[in-house]
């Protein structure tokens, strides 16, 4: 429709500092066409044409016809005669990245050689059309190379765009794997949140990792780091032992590598009659069984008393007495809570006692009991202040779990259990480990537990199928005895 020849337009400039409104008239003579979505403003009396896509539409043809173009770049493919010839704008080039700026200042003739390496070379195209769309489609492979360009050329939106693609990409589906790659990058261009982001995802689902053909490509770096650390998630140290065998199989490192990585698994949390049979007929394990020795020694001692008698003689605060976050069913269990805001829940579980072959025939019941709307106590205190009777569950509270064991009993002496909840949620698609929260007791200790999961939502992120996927893990932690002990 037609608009009247003559329209007043009102603009509104919010000053949000100051809190002051400053209105300035202006005029606006002839006809507007509207062709394009009408949106009207929130502010009264402003209405916005808006045609940024018409714009952009516009420029993209720019871009493929290379219409008035003002400088050609030849892109060259390092250690290659390839070259890639593409039409583009000063104008353009400068606007997005300074680092063209300064080439086009200093250029001789119509003509930017550039000089790329195969990968980047590959996704140029791809990359100048951002400089004129502002939108680009990223596959797995593709996330290196686009943002080695983004980096070199400053295009900072771009950069910032692919760290982040990266960092939510971590669990997509690739026929060879891609997050070890994304590490190595992350590493050797010092990107330490990108880095541990890929560190994180690797740990938390060390299983899958471990079955993929992407375990084979690891460095001997990054297997040692992964070897060091007590958050990885997977099923038992039996399985990271028989995946460190095919590793070791496979990549022939040196042997100082091996011993290092053979002296990293945590030999007291294999269960003897393994051990004996690693001991006897693992080929890794015989060729270097110097070098582990009293590792071994060790964990048998482990394994033949309580760990109370050991710690009467022995340091166990070491990391071969310490549990990792095992999934198997030993030392504890998934908990799906469907519904997870409509009231409390309970629910018990079974675990065995310790690691210990002493403790293998024990076991301890525990109570689980999650509840989505708990008051914390410095909430609680005021309403009772106002004299309200004490609301154990209202509104304002946040989800909290509680695990205490169902009896007691004196083998308990000594042993801390430490409790792991791993909370999963999706993401691209996919379940993945988002949060893993430690306490002893209650996850009030742990202070964020759920905090940003927004459980009332039926889109919140957490909830799969309505339901909440938890998994309990128990560690029997054993630091207490040293203390004791001294
Ligand atoms: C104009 O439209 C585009 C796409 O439809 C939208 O992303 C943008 O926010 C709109 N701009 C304004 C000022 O409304
Ligand atoms: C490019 O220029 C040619 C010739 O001037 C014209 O026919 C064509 O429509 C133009 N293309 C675009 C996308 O503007
Ligand atoms: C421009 O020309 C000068 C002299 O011919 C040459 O030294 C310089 O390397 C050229 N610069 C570029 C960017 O090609
Ligand atoms: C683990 O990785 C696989 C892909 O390799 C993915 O499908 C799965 O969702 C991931 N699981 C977790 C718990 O992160
Ligand atoms: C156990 O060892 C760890 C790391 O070596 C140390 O941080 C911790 O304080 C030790 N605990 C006790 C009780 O000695």
């Amino acid at each position: 429709f037609r608009m009247a020849p003559l329209v007043n337009i009102w603009k509104l400039v919010g000053q949000i500092n100051s809190m002051k409104i400053e209105i300035i008239k202006g005029e606006l003579k002839g006809h507007i066409e509207f062709e394009g979505k009408l949106e009207s403003a929130l502010d009264s009396g402003v209405t916005i044409l808006n045609h940024s896509m018409t714009l952009v539409q516009r420029l993209e043809n720019l871009f493929m016809s290379g219409n008035n173009s003002d400088v050609t770049l030849r892109v060259q493919t390092i250690n290659t005669d390839e070259v890639k010839v593409l039409q583009a704008h000063s104008l353009v080039l400068s606007l997005q990245s300074d680092v063209f700026e300064e080439l086009l200042l200093s250029r001789n003739s119509s003509t930017l050689v550039l000089r790329e390496a195969p990968d980047c070379a590959a996704v140029f195209d791809k990359f100048l059309r951002y400089f004129y769309c502002g939108d680009i489609g990223v596959r797995l492979e593709q996330a290196i190379p686009l943002h080695k360009l983004a980096s070199k050329y400053h295009v900072g939106t771009l950069q910032q765009g692919m760290t982040q693609y990266m960092t939510q990409h971590l669990s997509s589906d690739s026929p060879s794997g891609h997050v070890v790659s994304w590490y190595n990058y992350a590493l050797q261009i010092g990107d330490s949140a990108l880095r541990d982001s890929c560190l994180q995802y690797l740990s938390w689902n060390l299983s899958s990792v471990l079955q993929s053909a992407e375990w084979g490509s690891i460095s001997d770096d990054l297997l040692l780091s992964l070897l060091q650390r007590s958050d990885l998630i997977l099923q038992s140290e039996l399985e990271l032992f028989e995946a460190l065998e095919a590793w070791i199989n496979q990549n022939q490192p040196l042997g100082a590598v091996v011993e290092s990585a053979l002296r990293a698994i945590r030999y007291g949390m294999i269960p003897p009659q393994h051990l004996f049979r690693l001991q006897k007929q693992s080929p890794l394990l015989v060729k270097y069984y110097e070098a582990i020795r009293d590792l071994l020694y060790l964990a048998f001692q482990f394994h033949s008393a309580s760990p109370i008698q050991l710690a009467k003689y022995f340091d166990v605060n070491c990391s071969i007495f310490t549990p990792r976050n095992y999934l198997s069913s030993s030392w504890g269990s998934s908990w799906i809570i469907n519904n997870p805001t409509r009231d409390d829940r309970s629910f018990s579980f079974q675990t065995q006692l310790g690691p210990s072959g002493h403790d293998s025939n024990k076991r301890v019941t525990w109570n689980a009991l999650f509840s989505p709307r708990w008051l914390p106590l410095s909430a609680r205190s005021t309403y009772t202040e106002l004299g309200a009777m004490q609301p154990t569950r209202t509104d304002g509270g946040r989800p909290r779990i509680i695990v205490t064991p169902a009896t007691s009993s004196p083998d308990f002496a000594g042993v801390g259990f430490q409790k792991t909840v791993i909370v999963m949620a999706r993401q691209q698609g996919k379940v993945v480990v988002r949060h893993v929260y430690n306490f002893h007791q209650s996850t009030e200790e742990a202070g964020d537990f759920l905090v940003d999961a927004d459980l009332q939502r039926r889109v919140s992120e957490y909830l799969i199928d309505s339901s909440l996927y938890l998994h309990v893990v128990i560690k029997p932690v054993y630091h207490s005895l040293l203390l004791s002990r001294k």
